[in-house]
Protein backbone atom coordinates (compact mmCIF):
# COMPACT_ATOMS: atom_id res chain seq x y z
CA UNK A 1 0.00 0.00 0.00
CA UNK A 2 2.71 2.25 1.08
CA UNK A 3 4.31 1.74 -2.53
CA UNK A 4 1.18 2.29 -4.34
CA UNK A 5 1.46 5.87 -2.21
CA UNK A 6 4.96 6.54 -2.92
CA UNK A 7 4.57 5.74 -6.23
CA UNK A 8 1.03 8.28 -6.93
CA UNK A 9 3.13 10.90 -5.10
CA UNK A 10 5.94 10.61 -7.71
CA UNK A 11 3.90 10.47 -10.30
CA UNK A 12 1.95 13.64 -9.15
CA UNK A 13 5.32 15.10 -9.32
CA UNK A 14 6.86 14.05 -12.22
CA UNK A 15 3.49 15.34 -14.08
CA UNK A 16 4.03 18.77 -11.97
CA UNK A 17 7.58 18.90 -13.63
CA UNK A 18 6.30 18.15 -17.02
CA UNK A 19 3.59 20.91 -16.87
CA UNK A 20 5.81 23.79 -15.41
CA UNK A 21 8.36 23.97 -17.95
CA UNK A 22 9.12 25.34 -21.44
CA UNK A 23 11.47 24.27 -24.16
CA UNK A 24 12.89 26.90 -25.58
CA UNK A 25 14.60 26.38 -29.19
CA UNK A 26 17.06 29.27 -29.81
CA UNK A 27 19.37 31.11 -31.94
CA UNK A 28 20.68 33.35 -29.53
CA UNK A 29 23.67 33.05 -27.66
CA UNK A 30 23.39 36.04 -25.37
CA UNK A 31 24.24 35.09 -21.58
CA UNK A 32 22.23 37.74 -20.59
CA UNK A 33 18.77 36.21 -21.97
CA UNK A 34 19.91 33.41 -19.48
CA UNK A 35 19.52 35.62 -16.67
CA UNK A 36 16.19 37.17 -17.76
CA UNK A 37 14.65 33.58 -18.10
CA UNK A 38 15.51 32.94 -14.68
CA UNK A 39 13.68 36.24 -13.65
CA UNK A 40 10.17 34.32 -15.61
CA UNK A 41 11.31 31.33 -13.68
CA UNK A 42 11.16 33.10 -10.60
CA UNK A 43 8.38 35.21 -11.25
CA UNK A 44 5.91 32.28 -12.68
CA UNK A 45 7.52 28.78 -11.51
CA UNK A 46 8.03 27.86 -15.25
CA UNK A 47 11.64 26.62 -15.36
CA UNK A 48 12.87 27.38 -19.37
CA UNK A 49 15.40 24.86 -20.78
CA UNK A 50 17.40 26.28 -23.59
CA UNK A 51 18.34 24.17 -26.87
CA UNK A 52 20.39 26.56 -28.81
CA UNK A 53 21.76 25.83 -32.39
CA UNK A 54 21.69 27.38 -35.76
CA UNK A 55 18.10 28.34 -37.15
CA UNK A 56 18.52 25.43 -39.84
CA UNK A 57 19.83 22.92 -37.24
CA UNK A 58 16.75 24.02 -34.91
CA UNK A 59 14.79 23.76 -37.50
CA UNK A 60 14.71 20.36 -39.29
CA UNK A 61 15.30 19.10 -35.92
CA UNK A 62 11.60 20.52 -35.11
CA UNK A 63 10.78 19.29 -38.81
CA UNK A 64 12.16 15.69 -38.26
CA UNK A 65 10.42 15.09 -34.50
CA UNK A 66 7.20 16.24 -35.72
CA UNK A 67 4.33 15.25 -33.36
CA UNK A 68 7.20 14.09 -31.30
CA UNK A 69 8.89 17.62 -30.67
CA UNK A 70 9.21 18.77 -27.17
CA UNK A 71 9.54 22.36 -28.40
CA UNK A 72 7.38 25.13 -27.20
CA UNK A 73 9.21 28.24 -28.88
CA UNK A 74 11.13 28.59 -31.52
CA UNK A 75 13.40 32.14 -31.13
CA UNK A 76 15.17 33.22 -34.13
CA UNK A 77 17.34 36.08 -35.38
CA UNK A 78 15.51 37.50 -38.83
CA UNK A 79 12.40 37.99 -39.85
CA UNK A 80 13.58 35.23 -42.75
CA UNK A 81 14.72 32.57 -40.83
CA UNK A 82 10.75 33.00 -38.76
CA UNK A 83 9.26 33.07 -42.22
CA UNK A 84 11.38 29.69 -43.21
CA UNK A 85 10.04 27.97 -40.26
CA UNK A 86 6.37 29.37 -40.95
CA UNK A 87 6.62 28.17 -44.56
CA UNK A 88 7.72 24.47 -43.18
CA UNK A 89 3.91 25.08 -40.74
CA UNK A 90 6.51 24.42 -37.20
CA UNK A 91 4.04 27.36 -35.85
CA UNK A 92 0.56 27.74 -34.45
CA UNK A 93 -1.08 30.86 -34.31
CA UNK A 94 0.08 32.35 -30.91
CA UNK A 95 -3.03 34.25 -30.38
CA UNK A 96 -1.44 36.87 -27.93
CA UNK A 97 -3.90 39.42 -26.68
CA UNK A 98 -2.81 42.80 -26.62
CA UNK A 99 -0.51 42.29 -29.24
CA UNK A 100 -1.88 44.93 -31.71
CA UNK A 101 -1.59 47.47 -29.09
CA UNK A 102 2.08 46.21 -27.99
CA UNK A 103 4.10 45.69 -31.14
CA UNK A 104 4.08 47.08 -34.08
CA UNK A 105 1.67 45.46 -37.02
CA UNK A 106 4.74 45.53 -39.86
CA UNK A 107 6.91 43.90 -36.89
CA UNK A 108 4.86 40.79 -36.68
CA UNK A 109 2.19 38.13 -37.88
CA UNK A 110 -0.27 35.49 -36.50
CA UNK A 111 3.06 33.00 -36.32
CA UNK A 112 5.30 34.71 -34.34
CA UNK A 113 6.17 38.20 -33.26
CA UNK A 114 9.22 40.65 -33.46
CA UNK A 115 10.71 41.28 -29.90
CA UNK A 116 13.71 42.99 -30.81
CA UNK A 117 14.58 45.55 -33.38
CA UNK A 118 17.93 45.94 -35.50
CA UNK A 119 18.86 48.08 -38.37
CA UNK A 120 21.42 46.89 -40.99
CA UNK A 121 23.38 50.18 -41.91
CA UNK A 122 26.72 52.12 -42.67
CA UNK A 123 29.96 52.60 -41.35
CA UNK A 124 32.53 54.83 -42.58
CA UNK A 125 35.74 56.83 -41.29
CA UNK A 126 35.79 60.37 -40.81
CA UNK A 127 39.37 60.64 -41.63
CA UNK A 128 38.36 59.30 -45.02
CA UNK A 129 35.21 60.47 -45.64
CA UNK A 130 33.32 63.61 -45.11
CA UNK A 131 30.50 63.28 -43.58
CA UNK A 132 28.79 65.94 -46.21
CA UNK A 133 29.47 63.95 -48.63
CA UNK A 134 26.90 60.56 -47.49
CA UNK A 135 24.54 62.50 -44.90
CA UNK A 136 22.00 62.08 -47.71
CA UNK A 137 23.42 58.61 -48.61
CA UNK A 138 20.61 55.56 -49.46
CA UNK A 139 21.08 51.97 -50.43
CA UNK A 140 20.43 52.98 -53.83
CA UNK A 141 23.59 55.04 -53.84
CA UNK A 142 25.54 52.16 -52.76
CA UNK A 143 26.00 51.38 -56.47
CA UNK A 144 27.13 54.73 -57.70
CA UNK A 145 31.03 54.38 -58.89
CA UNK A 146 32.12 56.63 -56.63
CA UNK A 147 32.23 53.96 -54.35
CA UNK A 148 34.62 51.25 -56.58
CA UNK A 149 36.69 49.00 -54.63
CA UNK A 150 35.16 51.07 -51.48
CA UNK A 151 32.19 48.82 -49.79
CA UNK A 152 33.15 46.44 -47.16
CA UNK A 153 30.23 43.54 -46.45
CA UNK A 154 29.50 39.87 -45.80
CA UNK A 155 28.79 36.73 -48.20
CA UNK A 156 25.68 36.39 -49.80
CA UNK A 157 24.36 33.24 -48.17
CA UNK A 158 24.00 35.88 -44.66
CA UNK A 159 20.79 36.01 -43.79
CA UNK A 160 20.72 39.73 -43.13
CA UNK A 161 22.20 40.70 -46.60
CA UNK A 162 19.21 38.51 -47.91
CA UNK A 163 16.56 40.49 -46.21
CA UNK A 164 18.36 43.67 -47.19
CA UNK A 165 18.01 42.42 -51.01
CA UNK A 166 14.59 41.50 -50.16
CA UNK A 167 13.69 44.58 -48.91
CA UNK A 168 15.20 46.39 -52.15
CA UNK A 169 13.45 43.91 -54.77
CA UNK A 170 9.67 44.69 -52.69
CA UNK A 171 10.64 48.74 -53.10
CA UNK A 172 12.21 48.79 -56.19
CA UNK A 173 10.88 45.71 -58.12
CA UNK A 174 13.45 43.13 -59.78
CA UNK A 175 14.55 44.77 -62.85
CA UNK A 176 16.01 47.76 -61.15
CA UNK A 177 17.27 45.89 -58.08
CA UNK A 178 19.23 43.45 -60.78
CA UNK A 179 20.61 46.53 -61.63
CA UNK A 180 21.60 47.56 -58.84
CA UNK A 181 23.21 44.69 -57.34
CA UNK A 182 25.76 44.26 -60.73
CA UNK A 183 26.84 47.73 -60.31
CA UNK A 184 26.78 47.21 -56.12
CA UNK A 185 28.83 44.07 -56.41
CA UNK A 186 30.89 46.35 -58.40
CA UNK A 187 32.04 48.52 -55.92
CA UNK A 188 32.77 45.65 -53.27
CA UNK A 189 36.14 46.08 -51.44
CA UNK A 190 37.50 42.74 -51.43
CA UNK A 191 35.97 39.14 -52.18
CA UNK A 192 33.23 39.43 -49.52
CA UNK A 193 34.13 37.68 -46.12
CA UNK A 194 34.24 37.51 -42.11
CA UNK A 195 31.23 38.75 -40.17
CA UNK A 196 29.84 42.00 -39.56
CA UNK A 197 32.64 43.31 -37.24
CA UNK A 198 35.39 42.28 -39.66
CA UNK A 199 33.53 45.44 -41.92
CA UNK A 200 33.45 47.72 -39.40
CA UNK A 201 37.32 46.64 -38.76
CA UNK A 202 38.04 47.28 -42.52
CA UNK A 203 36.17 50.48 -42.58
CA UNK A 204 38.34 51.58 -39.45
CA UNK A 205 41.73 50.29 -40.82
CA UNK A 206 40.89 52.34 -43.98
CA UNK A 207 40.86 49.63 -46.45
CA UNK A 208 37.12 50.25 -47.33
CA UNK A 209 35.14 53.54 -46.85
CA UNK A 210 31.76 52.01 -46.32
CA UNK A 211 30.77 48.67 -44.38
CA UNK A 212 27.27 47.24 -43.97
CA UNK A 213 26.82 45.88 -40.54
CA UNK A 214 23.96 45.54 -37.96
CA UNK A 215 24.01 48.42 -35.34
CA UNK A 216 24.38 46.14 -32.21
CA UNK A 217 27.58 44.59 -33.93
CA UNK A 218 29.09 48.66 -33.92
CA UNK A 219 27.73 49.17 -29.70
CA UNK A 220 29.00 45.68 -28.82
CA UNK A 221 32.34 46.38 -30.41
CA UNK A 222 31.84 49.99 -28.80
CA UNK A 223 31.17 48.40 -25.44
CA UNK A 224 34.44 46.98 -25.11
CA UNK A 225 33.06 43.41 -24.69
CA UNK A 226 35.00 42.48 -27.84
CA UNK A 227 38.39 43.32 -26.56
CA UNK A 228 40.84 46.97 -26.53
CA UNK A 229 41.21 46.53 -30.15
CA UNK A 230 38.27 46.46 -31.80
CA UNK A 231 36.61 49.09 -29.41
CA UNK A 232 40.13 50.94 -30.46
CA UNK A 233 38.09 50.43 -34.62
CA UNK A 234 34.97 51.37 -33.16
CA UNK A 235 35.87 54.66 -31.91
CA UNK A 236 37.85 55.13 -35.03
CA UNK A 237 34.32 55.00 -37.26
CA UNK A 238 30.81 56.42 -37.17
CA UNK A 239 26.79 54.82 -38.53
CA UNK A 240 25.51 56.62 -41.39
CA UNK A 241 21.57 55.27 -41.35
CA UNK A 242 20.26 54.80 -45.24
CA UNK A 243 17.09 56.37 -46.93
CA UNK A 244 16.51 58.85 -44.08
CA UNK A 245 14.98 61.32 -46.37
CA UNK A 246 12.48 59.16 -48.18
CA UNK A 247 11.08 55.74 -46.57
CA UNK A 248 13.47 55.17 -43.72
CA UNK A 249 16.55 52.63 -42.79
CA UNK A 250 16.33 48.92 -42.96
CA UNK A 251 14.48 47.29 -40.20
CA UNK A 252 15.10 43.91 -39.14
CA UNK A 253 14.00 41.73 -35.93
CA UNK A 254 14.86 39.00 -33.84
CA UNK A 255 11.28 37.18 -32.82
CA UNK A 256 9.82 34.29 -31.72
CA UNK A 257 6.28 32.15 -32.33
CA UNK A 258 4.96 28.92 -30.38
CA UNK A 259 4.96 25.99 -32.24
CA UNK A 260 2.57 23.63 -33.28
CA UNK A 261 3.30 20.67 -31.43
CA UNK A 262 4.13 22.63 -28.19
CA UNK A 263 3.86 20.57 -25.45
CA UNK A 264 3.48 23.39 -22.96
CA UNK A 265 1.68 25.93 -25.09
CA UNK A 266 -0.25 27.98 -22.38
CA UNK A 267 3.54 28.37 -20.63
CA UNK A 268 4.96 29.33 -24.21
CA UNK A 269 2.33 31.76 -24.34
CA UNK A 270 2.97 33.44 -20.64
CA UNK A 271 6.77 33.43 -21.97
CA UNK A 272 6.57 36.14 -25.16
CA UNK A 273 4.32 37.78 -22.91
CA UNK A 274 6.95 38.22 -20.26
CA UNK A 275 9.60 38.93 -22.73
CA UNK A 276 7.17 41.55 -23.98
CA UNK A 277 6.95 43.55 -20.60
CA UNK A 278 9.28 46.71 -20.46
CA UNK A 279 11.71 45.41 -18.09
CA UNK A 280 12.26 42.38 -20.35
CA UNK A 281 12.67 44.81 -23.18
CA UNK A 282 14.95 46.97 -21.15
CA UNK A 283 16.93 43.82 -19.84
CA UNK A 284 17.63 42.19 -23.33
CA UNK A 285 18.49 45.46 -25.32
CA UNK A 286 20.90 46.98 -22.59
CA UNK A 287 22.60 43.78 -23.22
CA UNK A 288 22.63 42.78 -26.79
CA UNK A 289 22.59 46.27 -28.03
CA UNK A 290 19.13 45.70 -29.78
CA UNK A 291 16.34 48.00 -30.07
CA UNK A 292 13.09 47.43 -28.00
CA UNK A 293 10.20 45.91 -30.19
CA UNK A 294 7.35 47.45 -27.94
CA UNK A 295 5.55 50.65 -28.74
CA UNK A 296 6.47 53.70 -26.31
CA UNK A 297 9.66 52.12 -24.93
CA UNK A 298 12.22 54.91 -26.28
CA UNK A 299 15.56 53.61 -28.07
CA UNK A 300 17.71 54.20 -25.38
CA UNK A 301 21.13 52.49 -25.51
CA UNK A 302 24.29 53.73 -24.39
CA UNK A 303 25.66 54.47 -27.84
CA UNK A 304 23.85 57.72 -28.21
CA UNK A 305 24.45 57.79 -32.17
CA UNK A 306 22.18 55.08 -32.91
CA UNK A 307 19.21 56.32 -31.16
CA UNK A 308 17.32 57.86 -32.78
CA UNK A 309 16.81 57.59 -37.00
CA UNK A 310 13.46 57.34 -39.28
CA UNK A 311 12.89 53.58 -39.74
CA UNK A 312 11.35 51.74 -42.99
CA UNK A 313 7.73 50.91 -41.48
CA UNK A 314 6.22 51.03 -44.95
CA UNK A 315 6.91 47.13 -45.65
CA UNK A 316 6.95 44.24 -43.24
CA UNK A 317 9.02 41.86 -42.22
CA UNK A 318 7.20 39.04 -43.41
CA UNK A 319 8.22 40.64 -46.56
CA UNK A 320 12.17 39.17 -46.53
CA UNK A 321 10.94 36.14 -46.08
CA UNK A 322 8.55 35.63 -48.65
CA UNK A 323 11.39 37.37 -51.41
CA UNK A 324 14.66 35.46 -49.78
CA UNK A 325 15.14 33.15 -52.23
CA UNK A 326 14.66 35.56 -55.11
CA UNK A 327 16.84 37.71 -53.64
CA UNK A 328 19.34 35.37 -53.06
CA UNK A 329 19.42 33.87 -56.83
CA UNK A 330 19.64 38.01 -58.01
CA UNK A 331 22.61 38.70 -55.58
CA UNK A 332 24.57 35.18 -56.65
CA UNK A 333 23.65 35.94 -60.37
CA UNK A 334 25.02 39.20 -59.97
CA UNK A 335 28.48 37.50 -58.79
CA UNK A 336 27.80 38.20 -55.08
CA UNK A 337 29.87 35.24 -53.52
FE1 LIG B 1 23.77 39.02 -35.55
Amino acid sequence: MLLVRLLLVFLFLTNIAKTNEINLFTSRHYESDIDLYKKFTTETGIKVNIINGKSKVLEKRILDEGAKSKADILFLADAGALFSAQEKTLFTKHNLKNIKTLVPKSLRNQYWVGITKRARILFYNPKFTNLTEIKNISYEDLSNEKWKGEIAIRQANNIYNQSLVASIIEHNGVKKTENWLKKFVNNFARVPQGNDRAQILMVAAGEAKLAVANTYYYALMKSGKKGKEQKKAAEKVKPIFPNQSNRGTHINISGAGILKFSPNKENARKFLKFLLTEKAQIHICKNSFEYPIIKNLKNNLLVEEINNFKEDKSISVSVYGERQKQAFKLMKKAGWN
